[in-house]
């Protein structure tokens, strides 16, 4: 499918509205549906957190009135494929904005970088990222939770044909993401495939001497 539509410009000489020592940016990886979102609640829940989901972004842009990603977001999400890196960077620049306006500094990021362009951009002209928390866990655990949730999520990717796009999305081009980040030491990495308390009680363990 090709698409004429301008991407939003990614201005890398113009920095965002604050400066990398003022705020604290985590990075959570992980497959769809290792519990990403889950175990990013709890963390907002205890630690002073902004949970920021790439991919709740891009839905909210995409169901935006007015905006001409609409069609281009609901194909990538579709095709389990990763939308350009300006149109995901420019969201997420614009809300760690805004949330730092408000006076929040300590950022998770969820779902992001899901490819290695979007690492290095992030990286150079927002903030370079503290750690990284990658939930690991094997496709069929995973499977079974995407379809679980798909009963009720309403998400045009919790189906089969999607899922399978995205496992494939994920290794091919997340997982170098997360190699790289574990080649520098900045990976925290958690075990999924148990329960929620027993996920959060690892993570908690993982990242007691990291914040
Ligand atoms: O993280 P989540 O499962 O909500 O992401 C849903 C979809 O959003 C991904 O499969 C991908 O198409 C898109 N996405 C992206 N870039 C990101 C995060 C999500 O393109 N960094
Ligand atoms: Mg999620």
């Amino acid at each position: 499918m090709t698409m004429q539509i301008e991407l939003p410009k990614l201005d890398i000489t113009k920095g965002p509205r604050f400066s990398p020592e003022q705020v604290t940016v985590v990075f959570v990886l992980g497959g769809p549906g290792a519990g990403k979102g889950t175990q990013c609640n709890k963390l907002v829940e205890d630690y002073n957190f902004v949970h920021l989901s790439a991919g709740d972004l891009l839905r909210e842009e995409q169901q935006r009135e007015g905006s001409q990603y609409g069609a281009l977001i609901n194909h990538y999400i579709t095709e389990g494929l990763i939308v350009p890196q300006e149109i995901t960077i420019t969201l997420l620049k614009t809300s760690i904005e805004n949330n730092f306006d408000k006076g929040y500094t300590k950022f998770l990021v969820d779902g992001f970088p899901r490819k290695m362009d979007q690492a290095i951009t992030f990286e150079q002209i927002i903030v370079p990222s503290k750690f990284v928390l990658f939930f690991d866990c094997p496709e069929d655990v995973m499977l079974k939770r995407l379809l679980e949730r798909g009963k009720t999520s309403g998400r045009v990717d919790d189906n089969i044909e999607s899922i399978k796009k995205r496992f494939k999305t994920f290794q091919e081009t997340s997982m170098p993401v997360i190699n790289m980040f574990a080649e520098k030491n900045k990976v925290v990495k958690i075990n999924c495939d148990q329960s929620v308390e027993a996920v959060y009680r690892d993570v908690q363990q993982g990242i007691k001497d990291r914040i």
